[in-house]
């Protein structure tokens, strides 16, 4: 009752939050003229009003208004560039404003001549009551100027203001509402932990609004109106970097974007940092614009996840000029979910130089490939202490600059403050809620990103020199002699594994990394050709919740494979059938995240699904600080090309864990691997075998007697006993439904591995939100009453353990999992 209480209130709060921030922005304010034009002009779903129409905003008497056929053509706006309105001394527009706050004003110009008016020599100044816009400003090619002020008054005065001797002149003008959202009053700074804070007092004029890897993105597609430029042009090494687009990836979900901050096709594409051939690329890809010295910057930089294929894959560094301001930033952590739209701003200091530099680069964390994205960049010019966005001197507006006027205007209408009152809790809300989530995300996430595990240590420094018979990984070759080395000559004590393909092998190579050794049976020739394929594929996965391949030895006839070492042993060693202190919830619950991220990147990682085929607990391994990593993966096959003599010898080694579907359609998927993972989490929540003859017969099969316990509900009563008083209904209520769709007969009934990992996640929160609370508060809820019936069954449970070691070190390799390149070889060798 409780938790779905808990449950509601979390998508309500999602909901109401999306709500706030999304849907169609109707400006309040709209304004909208196409200066000069004899009729109104319409641009996409927008109306520009004809000149005389907006007569009545001007302060002029005298109309001049010019007009020009060889106006440009190529953009959706041109049509607004026919006509223009000159003025030949200081002029002002005003508008009245229904609803203060911040408010776009868009210039478009494009010179041209007129009569005896030739608009390419024309000198002027444009700013309003506050601001200096423009000053001895020229323009020689169509040009849009774009300026967001907040207006804390009931209208806007624009004045344009010729320089001495010349004209002045627009071709069209915009002044229109901008969401309250969009640029709050605060935003990180470079210089100083504690951020900026005042936007609201800033002028901003746009200098750059690029799209990132893509194409422009015309106003039309922005519901803001905004153009957003490609970003070749400010690239500085184009060569060090890539395009991707994935519009489809892209997802709006609190605590992150919003379709008004940048839309979809912004976040859809990004420019990637070309390291996909070179794991040990280390460049920055750097992007450089034009700045004035003098002013500060206001920078927002769009981020989306669209080239991981799970969470917690990319890390990068952000830097501005030579700050860095992110290390090792994460996405996952900050929006939770892959493809999350995330916006960030940073304020830089005064400019010194007349170029900015934003630089994205590698993460120095351990276990990362080298990689660095960034999907779009807006940079705002902030008005200096005299409130001018140009550094030249002061504008003649006739004495309509008044500081004193802002004063009077402060707090005057109370109807105006509630509507804002009214707004900003609404807005308050939503942002505490968003800091809610991200402080107890940070909690629950930050281990598994820092939780580097062993680094991969590449074969690279034995690369020269040594065998060519295999030259397309040639950094993984490790020669024979270090491998003898490594493992003391093959040191029979040191073994830690034997299947029928050969032994395993405890090492550690000569720079102190340690190891495990797989060394096969004498090859065939047919059997080379299977090793060299499981190679190749094997050194393109590289994923922290995968135990990493570091390298391989085919010299003297020899298939040796050599994996990171996983102190920790398998995860089955953990639940039942040694002596290893039993593992909390939390453990329980982060070793399955951790697993279950390594399978979902298997099936979502490579072009074509890999099924593992043979998810158990024995093949998800521990390492030193018990993070999980699955074993055996770059074994499998891709779905379509499976060999079905090696499926069933796959099939008859795990049985247990195995997809019913696959016995009626012999057809076998990646959700027969979600199916097995199902059984793994029963048996971690359970602690006993997935099939234990010794106990009576409707307990046997683990799963079945797993899922019958969770169809009534009462799950609860055959728990692993360590944990009774330590787990929250909640988070095993979360857990079991998770475990049981898993189960589902039907493949297309079972989640994805993604959703899985997703409904984890939210167990372990689930778990975390309470013991972050009052420990002590909530402990008559934990699960702990228990039937007679538990205790029989625990008691049964431990009474049967000495009979399940023997069972269970058939398949259990006390470090590292038996591989099937070894069994499919020897098996290839028959063939
Ligand atoms: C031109 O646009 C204005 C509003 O911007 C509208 O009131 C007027 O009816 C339009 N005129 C024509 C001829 O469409
Ligand atoms: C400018 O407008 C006038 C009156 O509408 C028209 O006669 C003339 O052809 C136009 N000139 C150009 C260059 O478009
Ligand atoms: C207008 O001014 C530009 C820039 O000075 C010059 O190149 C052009 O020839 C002028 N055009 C006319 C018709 O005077
Ligand atoms: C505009 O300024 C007023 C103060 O005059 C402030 O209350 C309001 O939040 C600001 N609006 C925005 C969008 O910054
Ligand atoms: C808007 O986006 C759609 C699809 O992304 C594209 O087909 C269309 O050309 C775009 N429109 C403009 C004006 O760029
Ligand atoms: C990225 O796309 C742009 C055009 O949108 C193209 O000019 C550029 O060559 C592309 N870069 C790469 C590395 O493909
Ligand atoms: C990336 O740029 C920053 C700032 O200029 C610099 O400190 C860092 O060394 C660069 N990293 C690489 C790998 O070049
Ligand atoms: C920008 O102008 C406002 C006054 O409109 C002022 O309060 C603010 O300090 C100025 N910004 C900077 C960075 O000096
Ligand atoms: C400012 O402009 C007004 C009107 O154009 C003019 O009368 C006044 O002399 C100018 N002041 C200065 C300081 O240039």
């Amino acid at each position: 009752m409780g938790s779905k209480v808990f449950e509601l209130l979390f998508w309500v709060s999602s909901l109401l939050c999306w709500a706030c921030f999304a849907g169609g922005f109707t400006p309040a304010d709209n304004y909208l003229i196409d200066c000069g034009s004899p009729t109104n002009t319409t641009v996409g779903d927008r109306v520009f009003m004809a000149d005389n129409l907006a007569s009545k905003f001007l302060s002029v008497q005298e109309n001049i208004l010019g007009n020009t056929s060889n106006a440009v053509t190529s953009s959706d706006d041109s049509r607004l560039y026919q006509t223009a309105r000159i003025f030949t001394g200081v002029s002002r527009y005003t508008f009245s404003i229904s609803q203060r706050g911040r408010h776009w004003i868009r210039l478009y110009f494009y010179p041209f001549v007129y009569a005896s008016y030739n608009m390419s020599v024309a000198k002027f100044a444009v700013s309003t009551e506050n601001h200096v816009l423009l000053s001895s400003f020229s323009v020689q090619a169509p040009f849009v100027k774009e300026f967001s002020v907040n207006v804390t008054s009931n209208s806007l005065v624009i004045i344009f203001s010729p320089s001495e001797n010349s004209i002045a002149f627009i071709n069209a003008l915009e002044v229109v509402s901008v969401p309250d959202q969009l640029i709050p009053d605060t935003a990180s700074s470079v210089e100083s932990s504690s951020g900026f804070q005042g936007l609201m007092w800033q002028a901003l004029e746009t200098v750059a609004r690029v799209n990132m890897g893509g194409p422009t993105v015309s106003f039309e597609n922005d519901t803001l109106w905004r153009t957003w430029v490609p970003d070749q042009r400010f690239l500085v090494e184009k060569n060090l970097a890539l395009n991707v687009s994935n519009t489809m990836a892209v997802k709006y979900v609190d605590g992150g974007s919003t379709p008004d901050i940048a839309p979809n096709s912004v976040y859809g594409t990004c420019t990637r940092m070309n390291s996909l051939n070179d794991p040990n690329s280390n460049f920055n890809v750097t992007w450089e614009f034009d700045v004035d010295p003098g002013f500060r910057y206001l920078l927002r930089f769009h981020f989306c996840d669209i080239v991981s294929n799970a969470l917690n894959q990319l890390y990068f560094n952000v830097f501005i000029d030579s700050w860095m301001v992110v290390r090792d930033l994460d996405l996952s952590i900050l929006v939770n979910i892959l493809g999350g739209a995330y916006y960030m701003d940073y304020v830089t200091e005064s400019a010194t130089r007349n170029k900015l530099r934003v630089s994205v680069g590698p993460s120095n964390l351990h276990n990362t490939y080298p990689d660095a994205i960034l999907n779009g960049l807006e940079i705002m010019k902030m008005n200096n202490s005299d409130g001018s966005l140009t550094g030249l001197g002061t504008v003649n507006t006739s004495g309509s600059r008044s500081k004193k006027k802002i004063g009077a205007i402060v707090g005057v209408s109370i109807g105006v403050a509630c509507g804002v009152l009214l707004a900003g809790v609404l807005f308050m809300f939503c942002r505490k809620r968003r800091r809610l989530s991200r402080q107890r995300q940070s909690k629950t996430w930050i281990p598994f990103s820092i939780n580097g595990g062993t680094s991969h240590t590449m074969g690279s420094k034995y690369s020269k020199g040594t065998t060519t018979s295999l030259n397309s990984n040639t950094s993984y070759h490790i020669p024979f002699l270090a491998v003898q080395e490594a493992t003391n000559n093959f040191d029979e004590s040191w073994v830690i594994g034997i299947g029928g393909f050969g032994k395993v092998y405890k090492g550690e190579l000569n720079d102190g990394t340690k190891v495990a050794v797989k060394r096969g049976n004498p090859r065939s020739q047919q059997g080379l050709a299977e090793f060299q394929t499981e190679i190749e594929m094997l050194s393109q996965f590289r994923h922290r919740h995968l135990v990493s391949l570091i390298g391989y030895c085919d010299e003297k006839n020899e298939m040796i494979l050599i994996y990171e070492y996983m102190e920790n042993g398998t995860l089955k060693s953990h639940l039942y059938g040694s002596d290893h202190p039993s593992l909390s919830w939390k453990q329980r619950l982060e070793i399955c995240i951790g697993a279950a991220r390594g399978l979902h990147y298997l099936h979502t990682g490579y072009a074509k699904a890999v099924i593992h085929r043979d998810v158990k607990s024995a093949n998800i391994l521990l390492d030193e600080n018990l993070m999980a990593k699955v074993a055996d993966f770059g074994l499998s096959k891709t779905g379509p090309e499976i060999d079905q003599t090696h499926v069933s010898t796959a099939v008859k080694g795990s049985f247990g864990y195995l997809d019913p579907e696959y016995f009626r359609r012999q057809q076998l998927t990646e959700k027969s691997d979600v199916y097995s993972f199902g059984v793994v989490l029963f048996e971690v929540l359970c602690a006993r075998p997935v099939i234990d003859p010794t106990l009576p017969r409707e307990m046997v099969n683990l799963a079945e007697w797993a899922m019958k316990w969770q169809k009534r509900g009462q799950l609860e009563q055959i728990i692993d006993r360590n944990l009774i008083g330590n787990i929250w209904p909640e988070s095993l209520r979360k857990f079991g439904e998770t475990a049981e769709k898993c189960l589902a007969d039907f493949g297309v009934d079972r989640p994805s591995m993604g959703d899985v990992l997703w409904n984890l996640e939210y167990a372990l929160q689930l778990q975390e939100a309470v013991v972050q609370g009052d420990p002590e508060e909530n402990s008559t809820n934990m699960i702990g009453e228990l039937s007679p019936q538990i205790n029989n069954f625990s008691q049964l449970d431990l009474s049967v353990s000495s009979a399940q070691v023997q069972v269970a070190s058939v398949d259990d390799l006390s470090g590292v999992s038996m591989s099937k390149v070894f069994s499919q070889l020897v098996k290839s060798e028959g063939r």
